[in-house]
């Protein structure tokens, strides 16, 4: 039994992490690559999507509250986080870190449960971006079959000429008399993901340069949005007053607003800091991780926190709460500035900055399948990596079909909550991974140390536990499913074949 606890000797970590040469990945990423990696992975769906929903279901104005508890969330793990990369400075996040730490057992289970974060967070984007993009595509005149447009069964409706969720129209339009169509499965989301995963079969160098000029269109986007919508708050703060208030709507007596909602909506927009710990999956591709992958993960995670407090504030200062349940709450908000083009920039925005998303995303997940299949607990196939160029392709290829199929049928809350539950359960294990490493490791160089330890450990598992209670049951089901899951494939594939099992015992 106690082998199932075995852990990689850090002599083997440090090795691997220089190794060279040509069946390795290349060291190509700067300090500035990684914040805009982590920036491209970090601001999203949640920002663009997922914020309206939980302004319109569950905080009304408040949601800018939620931030601030989801953010200090992110602080806590974060800093565990960049204490682990800048030990530990190859491929595989938290996966690598657990098997360093806890164990081979728990390792493969957060390895096995990063895929709910990475595979599942792209196909939420997707199911974001599509949204975005079909709107656009409407805005311009072109028009889709609907019924490929949204996920199975859900109900779209043609409402002032473009169709939309029957869920998004206005408080008090009825939908009598509108013309309905049921969704069949989102082609476009569909699409989006298998294009994502040619640019990465390609290479991670092309991805990042990809990745750096959408970034700052991204940035750029939010600031318009920030400036447009601030400036206009400003000279109508009769406007903003009215939608402030009461800044903590009553609540419902379901769980929904009151101050019981901010906890909620804060689990619900997790998903919009989601990404910033993408950046230590790209550590074996850093030239220097040590001291860039903390810059790059605390750097990252900053700059968002500012950015979303502010955008959340604008956002329900513009329009009433109410009215935000749609699947592009910021176009809908810019337009009510009067600004003309405003909503198109939102739009094309999203479409780009929401793609860059979905790269790091998939880039963190076969980055993660490709440790595991190093360290032997998965088949070989999944770290093999392509001749020319240079990227673990096979993995790219079966995760990137795999992350296509589930928007066209799921639709976007769902996925974000497996997600947020998948990543939050990540965060605790991580952030007790680096209490229990100071202890059982005291001499170890760490060139960057996490503050008060254990207590910023303790108060990474208590926030993220916490915000764990607030999803849903469904939600805990599916994650513990595909927990047992992983478990019958490490108890019948992997532990034969785990290189650490074989090795001698005195390296154990
Ligand atoms: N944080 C990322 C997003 O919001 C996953 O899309």
């Amino acid at each position: 039994m106690s082998s199932l606890f075995r852990i990689k000797p850090m002599s083997m970590l440090t090795e691997e992490s220089r190794e060279t040469g040509e069946h390795t990945l290349k060291r190509s990423l700067s300090a500035l690559n990684l914040i805009t990696l982590g920036i491209g992975a970090v601001i999203g769906a949640g920002i663009f999507t997922l914020t309206g929903q939980a302004a319109a279901l569950h905080a009304g104005p408040a949601v800018a509250l939620s931030f601030v508890l989801a953010g200090i969330t992110c602080a806590f793990a974060g800093i565990c986080y960049a204490e682990f990369a800048s030990i530990i400075p190859i491929a595989g996040s938290a996966y690598t870190y657990g098997y360093a730490t806890l164990g081979e057992l728990v390792a493969w289970i957060i390895g096995w449960d990063l895929t709910l974060e990475y595979a599942f967070g792209a196909s939420t984007v997707a199911a974001g971006w599509a949204a975005y993009f079909n709107s656009l595509m409407q805005q311009l005149g072109i028009v889709f079959p609907p019924s490929l447009t949204t996920t199975t069964g859900n109900i779209l409706v043609k409402y002032q000429g473009i169709w939309i969720d029957k869920m998004s129209l206005p408080p008090g339009v009825s939908d009598m008399g509108l013309e309905h169509v049921t969704g069949l499965f989102n082609l476009i989301a569909v699409l989006i993901v298998l294009v994502i995963t040619t640019i990465l079969v390609i290479g991670i160098k092309e991805s990042a340069n990809f990745n750096s000029a959408i970034v700052i269109i991204k940035l750029g986007i939010v600031g318009i949005f920030l400036i447009v919508g601030g400036m206009f708050l400003f000279h109508h703060p009769d406007v903003a007053k009215a939608n402030w208030h009461p800044f903590v709507p009553p609540a419902d007596g379901h769980g929904n607003f009151g101050w019981g909602g901010i906890p909620v909506a804060a689990a619900s927009i997790f998903f919009a800091y989601i990404g910033f710990d993408a950046v230590s999956t790209a550590a074996q591709e850093a030239k220097n991780p040590q001291k860039d992958m903390p810059i790059g993960i605390l750097g990252s995670l900053v700059v968002c926190t500012i950015l979303y407090i502010m955008v959340s504030l604008v956002l329900t200062g513009l329009v009433s709460y109410k009215t935000l349940n749609v699947a592009a709450p910021v176009a809908l908000a810019i337009d009510a500035t009067g600004v003309g083009w405003g909503s198109m920039l939102v739009k094309v925005g999203a479409v780009f900055g929401l793609a860059t998303v979905m790269l790091v995303m998939l880039l963190g997940q076969t980055r993660v399948f490709y440790s595991m299949s190093r360290d032997g607990l998965l088949p070989k196939w999944a770290s093999a990596i392509h001749p020319k160029f240079r990227t673990p392709w096979i993995t790219t290829i079966v995760f990137g079909c795999f992350a296509a199929i589930m928007p066209a049928f799921l639709p976007i809350g769902k996925l974000a909550e497996l997600v947020n539950i998948g990543t939050l359960l990540a965060f605790t294990i991580v952030s007790a991974g680096v209490w229990v490493l100071r202890v059982r490791s005291p001499e170890l160089h760490r060139p960057f140390k996490t503050p008060l330890v254990p207590l910023v450990p303790i108060l990474g598992i208590l926030s993220a536990g916490y915000l764990m209670t607030q999803l849903e049951r469904i939600t805990w089901i599916v994650m513990l499913s595909w927990l047992v899951l992983g478990l019958v494939i490490y108890f019948t594939y992997s532990v034969k074949h785990s290189k650490v099992q074989k090795l001698p015992v005195a390296m154990k």
